[in-house]
């Protein structure tokens, strides 16, 4: 299995040490990430579930907030590679009796982590803790900032349906659109983070109190008011949560008013590209940000994404653990 597993994607640039955001990541380093997620589904198609490439190593997810398809995910591809993993999940911790995150790092430290998995409600926190240990960082979500293993499991599925183009980036000419609360969510930011440096457009629509101005800003990103021209040509539509967890009150239209605008429903998709995916992150609410006979329905890849979220953090903490000596 090792020597199959694909060589740094770009040898002159040194893959960096941690995955916090996409900054430091160029798009020949996230297409390798993606061709070892390749060998790592390969694995995870035999009786035997499980190799012995990360075995000596100690994985630590530190959940300070609510996951269950990242956090059982990360599990899940650690013990495949015979890592030792330790952790604790949201409420679980002695922050809760006082000690403080940076005494927590240090306590977790001293039992010999190689790279931690970290999930924060506040945006930055994962950033902080890399500069507070010499283990690997993987952010698996920070407020709203960055969730880059999750846009990583998109990329993978979307390049699943859609391959790739031929020389220059691998997503040119592919369109990404995102519907629903983009302000909060760290899924679109990585999203769009990922997709444009891979080459591809995205398109963000929702209510305007959801989707900031600034957002138009971005290199290969637009925005759209109605949701029939947002999806027209798309490939891929996303279906974001609304994170009613993180909203102040008066951002929302009302229920009614939300699904009548922005709900994605089959009608919708007949806009987009005829071989059009479905996608959402999940957790999803059904019958609020998409109708739930689409979410079942033979365009949703939804739990698609959920099973590449295995192969591809297999590939993140191997590529972090092992791919760098
Ligand atoms: N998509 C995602 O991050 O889901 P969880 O919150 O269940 O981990």
């Amino acid at each position: 299995m090792m020597a199959a597993v694909a060589a740094p994607a770009d040898q002159a640039t040194p893959r960096p040490k941690h995955l916090l955001d996409f900054a430091d990541w160029s798009a020949l380093h996230i297409m390798g990430l993606l061709n070892t997620a390749d060998v790592m589904a390969q694995v995870l198609t035999r009786t035997i579930k499980k190799v012995p490439a990360l075995q000596g190593f100690t994985v630590a997810t530190l959940f300070f907030e609510d996951s269950t398809r990242t956090r059982l995910s990360f599990e899940r591809a650690a013990r495949a590679q015979s890592a030792d993993l330790i952790g604790f999940a949201a409420g679980g911790s002695s922050l809760k009796k006082g000690e403080s995150l940076h005494d927590t790092l240090r306590t977790v430290d001293r039992l010999l982590v190689d790279l931690y998995v970290v999930r924060h409600p506040v945006s930055g926190v994962p950033y902080q803790l890399a500069r507070w240990t010499d283990a690997a960082i993987v952010n698996a979500g920070d407020g709203r900032r960055a969730h880059p293993t999750q846009a990583l499991l998109d990329a993978y599925t979307f390049r699943a349906h859609f391959g790739v183009a031929e020389g220059g980036l691998p997503f040119a000419g592919k369109r990404l659109t995102i519907v629903g609360d983009i302000d909060h969510s760290r899924v679109a930011r990585s999203n769009i983070e990922l997709f444009t440096k891979l080459g591809g457009e995205v398109t963000l629509c929702g209510p305007s109190t959801l989707v900031p101005n600034e957002f138009a800003d971005l290199p290969g990103v637009r925005l759209a008011s109605r949701l029939e021209e947002a999806v027209e040509e798309a490939h891929a539509v996303m279906a974001l949560r609304l994170q009613q967890e993180r909203m102040t009150a008066g951002l929302l239209p009302s229920r009614s008013e939300y699904v009548a605008r922005y709900q994605i429903t089959e009608k919708t998709m007949q806009h987009a590209h005829p071989d059009a995916i479905l996608m959402h992150p999940g957790p999803i609410v059904r019958d609020l940000e998409v109708a739930s006979d689409l979410a079942d329905g033979p365009r949703s890849v939804i739990e698609e994404q959920v099973a590449n979220g295995v192969p591809v953090r297999m590939a993140v903490l191997y590529s972090l653990l092992v791919g760098r000596q």
